[in-house]
C-alpha cells in the first residue's frame, strides 16, 4: 500500500550515487506535480500497474530520460504481487523547485 518513492526515502536506500538524488527526489512530496520522483521499471512489472493517471502522464513528459516503462514513484503503490520488483532511476532529473526547498 506504501509507494515506491516514500519507501525509498524512508529507507534510505544506500546505493551508489542514490543519497544526493534523494535529497531531491520527491520535490513536491508525493502531489504529482513534479517529475523527481521518475523511475524506469522493467516491463513486466511496469504491466502490472494500472495505468498512469493523466495528472501521471502529463508530469512524466516533463521527465529526463522517458522511457516506455517509465513511472512516478509516488504514484506507485506496491503491492505484493510486485515483490523483488527492480526499479532503475534515470540518469538525471528536473528539479523544478526552487529557492532553495528541500523536502522533509
Ligand atoms: Fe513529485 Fe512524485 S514526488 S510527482
Amino acid at each position: 500500500g506504501q509507494d515506491l518513492m516514500r519507501l525509498a526515502h524512508e529507507n534510505d536506500v544506500e546505493l551508489e550515487g542514490i543519497r544526493k538524488l534523494l535529497s531531491i527526489l520527491g520535490a513536491c512530496e508525493g502531489a504529482c506535480a513534479c517529475s523527481t520522483c521518475h523511475v524506469i521499471l522493467d516491463k513486466d512489472v511496469y504491466d502490472k500497474l494500472p495505468p498512469p493517471a493523466i495528472e501521471e502522464e502529463d508530469m512524466l513528459d516533463l521527465a529526463f530520460g522517458l522511457t516506455p516503462t517509465s513511472r512516478l514513484g509516488c504514484q506507485v503503490k506496491l503491492t505484493k504481487g510486485l515483490d523483488g520488483m527492480r526499479a532503475q532511476l534515470p540518469k538525471a532529473t528536473r528539479n523544478m523547485a526552487v529557492d532553495g526547498y528541500k523536502p522533509k
